[in-house]
């Protein structure tokens, strides 16, 4: 079985912010910043995404311009990539729209205490599947996905969920838009603990492009 390749789109604020301090739902790049969004996940198996953004997204990931949607038909897959949540908790509020999106495929990744949190509503339709906590997350998730033939990974965010998966990420496509968020504890594109100096992952541009007041960037990974 071939590793996936996995790819991360993520827009922030000058300042480095992926939302506010309180993560109110709030789109900060503009009209071209979602056409870039369906474009890369129209080229996506799987879009994923951790329960913080899908507490503020409550939708699933769908791929919204229609001449993408035909594009994917015409190559006989979904109209929309597959959704992966990964959750801890499994502590979502009632009715999230995500969870009865029967039209698109769904997995649920979580631990024992987010499984035995998430009733029948939520998880009829997904497949869910129970992480060991003792190992890391990143290649439970991806061995997974690869095994049910996902080829092309979308990690979505939000921050936390970008530090566990960094060091599997290939390519990061990153929309830096014109606004200063600030907060302290607002979300960045990528969170966590933290490398310590020295231990930075390493990268490496190559795509800019400027349309009206925003980049568009590219980044490859370096090898470590
Ligand atoms: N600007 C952008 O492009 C963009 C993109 C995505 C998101 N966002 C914004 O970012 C904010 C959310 O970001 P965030 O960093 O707070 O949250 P997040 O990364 O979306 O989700 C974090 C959550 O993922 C789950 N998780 C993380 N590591 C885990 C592990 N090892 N095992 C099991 N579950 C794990 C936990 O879910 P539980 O809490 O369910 O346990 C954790 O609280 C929202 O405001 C959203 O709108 C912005």
């Amino acid at each position: 079985m071939d590793k996936p390749f996995v790819y991360a789109n993520l827009a922030m604020t000058l300042d480095g912010k992926i939302a506010s301090f309180d993560r109110e739902d709030f789109s900060l790049g503009s009209r071209s910043d979602r056409l870039e969004m369906d474009r890369l996940r129209a080229r996506a198996d799987v879009v994923v995404w951790g329960g913080g953004t899908l507490r503020t997204a409550r939708h699933p990931a769908r791929v919204r311009e229609e001449s993408l949607v035909r594009e994917r038909a015409e190559r006989g897959v979904a109209p929309h990539p597959a959704n992966a949540l990964i959750t801890k908790s499994g502590a979502f509020p009632d009715k999230l729209p995500w969870f009865s999106a029967d039209e698109i495929e769904r997995f649920i990744f979580t631990v024992p205490e987010g499984a035995r949190r998430l009733d029948e509503t939520q998880t009829a339709g997904a497949e869910m599947i129970v992480l060991n906590e003792a190992e890391p997350l990143a290649p439970q998730v991806l061995a997974h996905l690869g095994e049910r033939g996902m080829k092309n990974v979308l990690i979505e965010g939000g921050g936390a969920l970008v530090w566990e998966f960094a060091r599997y990420i290939e390519a990061f496509h990153v929309t830096l838009t014109p606004w200063l968020a600030g907060g302290a504890s607002a979300p960045t594109l990528m969170d966590g603990p933290g490398f310590r100096s020295g231990e930075f992952l390493g990268l490496t541009l190559v795509e800019v492009r400027q349309v009206g007041d925003e980049l568009f960037l590219r980044y490859a990974r370096k090898p470590e």
